[in-house]
């Protein structure tokens, strides 16, 4: 197999070392002025590449094609990967996972009904083949999951892998992070939402310390897993007197602080607008205290925009996915942990992969199952609800049937 990436289009396409497929992304090494080839030519040639009147022998006979990264019926390629892991989480962050609903007495999946580490990783890698290079391992708490290194060793060994993270609350990190480097995770992103141990309290739903955080990121640093994101959900009239005071705390550490707009996911915990604090005014309170420059996105579609401090002490990023939605972009799959295949964070439902995955489908099967889901994705439904507000009408939830955080993972 060779290894073709998408360039300005579907239809072109860059020829790369034959190591089998974007596994050479990393040492790319293209074959001087005829490294780009429209997919047509390259059909066409069957074997001999014919370019511009220059003929190249390929380093293989036959080269076998392989097909386009997979699109939407919004022209948005698959590239990333969200897998959950778990539907367990050791906090109860009330705009995820409220105590009151999710006490002693709740239901959480029986063992049989989790896909099992061989599922998970012979998921990945279809999903590998249709197009994604990046996979994020998240949850519910995915440092809850047992052996959880055994499952990032199998991911990493995956061809065409590029990026592999993980998101976690960080209270098990500490003990983690070593394990989790040793067996090929190159990332993580750490939630904390404040470093002040009552408002820690109050939006994590327990009565632990934010240190024990803290700790688990510098262990997490220790390790290489680096750059280290730190996810901090802003809520009006909770935590948003202390942004400026966060920003202080790790500017400088080299961590990328990431302000994220309250989102409505999920059922339960009681969104609406009047709690969002936009990314514009998280920027701007800051800019005041600790003033910033926009930076450039690091690759587009980012999900976060750059900010950078003015004297050259680091960055932080503003995720403005209710002021400025950014559905145009999203190229992300979700599995969740019972195999359900999701396209959107407020989708209603998934796809099931589990039973014909069970029920012994071939690899060639299940790839269908998931093209056939992607390419007739089209929601947006983000963009439509600052449509909805902006023409004035109601933003509070409407479907109770939506999926929630946890299952799908952030
Ligand atoms: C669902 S959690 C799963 C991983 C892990 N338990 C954690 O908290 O990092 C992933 C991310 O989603 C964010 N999140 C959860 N509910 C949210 C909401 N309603 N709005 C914005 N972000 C939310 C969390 O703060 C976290 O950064
Ligand atoms: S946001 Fe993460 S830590 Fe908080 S309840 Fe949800 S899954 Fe748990």
């Amino acid at each position: 197999m060779y290894d073709f990436r998408g360039s300005d289009s579907a239809s072109r396409v860059a020829w790369s070392i034959p190591l089998g497929r974007r596994q050479s992304a990393r040492s790319e090494q293209p074959f001087g002025d005829a490294e780009f080839f429209s997919r047509q030519e390259l059909r066409r040639s069957q074997g001999r590449i014919m370019y511009l009147g220059v003929k190249i022998r390929p380093p293989h006979p036959e080269p076998e094609l392989p097909e386009p990264p997979v699109q939407d019926a919004l022209g948005r390629a698959l590239r990333d990967l969200r897998i959950s892991v778990t539907d367990r989480c050791n906090f109860r962050c009330p705009y995820c996972m409220p105590a009151e609903v999710y006490g002693e007495g709740y239901r959480f999946l029986a063992k049989p009904e989790l896909l099992t580490f061989e599922e998970i990783e012979r998921l990945a890698r279809l999903f590998l083949e249709l197009g994604a290079e990046k996979i994020r391992i998240t949850g519910g708490e995915p440092l809850l999951r047992k052996e959880l290194p055994d499952l990032v060793a199998r991911l990493a060994a995956l061809p065409g892998l590029r990026d592999l993270t993980l998101t976690t609350n960080g209270y098990l990190l500490a003990r983690q992070a070593r394990a989790l480097a040793e067996a090929g995770l190159q990332r993580v992103t750490v939630s904390l939402d404040s470093h002040d141990e009552a408002t820690f309290q109050r939006m994590s739903g327990r009565q632990f310390s934010p240190a024990r955080v803290l700790a688990g990121i510098a262990a997490a640093h220790d390790a290489g897993l680096r750059p280290i994101k730190i996810n901090c959900v802003v809520q009006r009239g909770v935590n948003d007197e202390q942004v400026v005071d966060l920003a202080r705390h790790f500017q400088g550490s080299g961590h990328i602080l990431r302000f994220i707009e309250f989102m409505d996911v999920g059922t339960l915990n009681a969104w609406d607008l009047s709690q969002v604090v936009s990314a514009r005014e998280i920027v701007d309170r800051i800019d005041a205290e600790l003033p910033l420059e926009a930076a450039e996105p690091n690759y587009p579609g980012e999900v976060a925009r750059r900010w950078r401090y003015r004297d050259g002490s680091g960055e932080i990023g503003v995720i403005a996915s209710v002021s400025q939605p950014f559905c145009a972009d999203c190229s992300r799959a979700r599995l969740t942990i019972e195999g359900q295949l999701v396209t959107c964070l407020f989708a209603e439902g998934g796809v099931d992969l589990r039973t014909p995955l069970r029920e012994g489908a071939d690899d060639a099967a299940l790839c269908e199952r998931i093209r056939a889901v992607w390419v007739q994705r089209s929601d947006r439904y983000s963009e439509k609800r600052a449509e909805t507000a902006r023409a004035g009408g109601e933003t509070a939830r409407a479907a109770p049937q939506r999926i929630e955080m946890y299952q799908v993972g952030g």
